[in-house]
């Protein structure tokens, strides 16, 4: 792993030391979340991984745009994570699962006050999720599902029937994104993670809610017609964001970004 941004004076050793793999310790320091003020506030992240021509997915999954280290930078972000927000319909694609207790990130966990893995909250305004799936009934914490206040009655019982806690964030079916973010925060899940997928992630863009996106960009070509990592109506004007780091292994550039 090499660091190409910010350039320091260390950056001619880092990069003689570019073949080595960095440690799950460094990916955690590198991708530390920002101190947030006492008591107050949340900071949402993305991760997200792209292709060259812009593919956020191919064959309807993002697996085949990324690599071992994309992988461990995903798991990286999630250990630091207080919350994993995602979408129904990645969660129905993509299959899944609890986030891990991970020992290499227990110590970090503890002395931040989190508990041993980050809660998944699934975004759905059908809440058409299968709660007899892993994700429902076998996480070391609850998942949560966010939701509107006209989601189907009976759906709603379902979820709590499995024991699933529904958090209204919304007036109508779907969730207001900047209602979503304080909902979470008001019950101290205020290190945020989204994980998308893209027409999840272009309602936070919208609702100029997204903080920081780490996107891997992948060395690959998809053509087609894939979804780009964001969707959805077009912002006014295009919302600015200013490079905090920049990292690269294998030809993977593992970029993040602050909204400005
Ligand atoms: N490149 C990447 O890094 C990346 C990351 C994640 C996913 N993906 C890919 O993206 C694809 C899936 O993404 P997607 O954009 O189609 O779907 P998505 O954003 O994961 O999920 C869309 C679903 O989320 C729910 N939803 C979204 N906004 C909502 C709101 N405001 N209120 C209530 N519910 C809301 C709805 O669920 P209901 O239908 O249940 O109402 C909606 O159908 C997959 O192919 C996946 O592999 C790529």
């Amino acid at each position: 792993m090499r660091r190409l941004f910010p350039v320091t004076d260390m950056t001619a050793h880092a990069t003689e030391a570019g073949d080595r793999e960095w440690s799950l310790d460094e990916l955690a320091d590198a991708y530390a979340y920002p101190e947030l003020p006492e008591g107050e506030g949340a900071w949402l992240r993305a991760n997200m991984v792209s292709s060259l021509d812009g593919a956020g997915q191919h064959d309807g999954r993002s697996q085949p745009l990324s690599s071992e280290t994309d992988m461990r930078i995903f798991g990286t972000l999630r250990a630091l994570a207080d919350v994993v927000v995602v979408g129904a319909e990645t969660v129905r694609l993509e299959g899944y699962r609890p986030a891990r207790a991970r020992e290499a990130f227990a110590a970090r966990r503890a002395a931040a006050e989190q508990g041993p893995a980050p809660v998944i909250a699934v975004v759905s305004a059908s809440l058409k999720l299968d709660f007899s799936l892993p994700l429902f009934t076998e996480p070391l914490v609850p998942t949560l599902v966010l939701t509107g206040a006209a989601a189907p009655a009976e759906r709603v019982r379902a979820a709590r029937e499995a024991g699933v806690e529904v958090l209204v964030a919304g007036d109508g079916a779907g969730v207001d994104p900047v209602r979503a973010k304080a909902v979470l925060a008001e019950r101290g899940l205020r290190r945020q993670l989204t994980e998308g997928g893209p027409r999840l992630l272009g309602q936070f863009v919208a609702a100029e809610v997204l903080d920081e996106l780490c996107l891997a960009v992948s060395p690959t070509m998809t053509a087609g017609d894939a979804q780009r990592i964001a969707g959805g109506p077009a912002v006014a004007v295009p919302t600015r964001f200013a490079v905090a780091s920049l990292l690269e292994q294998d030809g993977f550039l593992f970029t993040r970004y602050r909204r400005i």
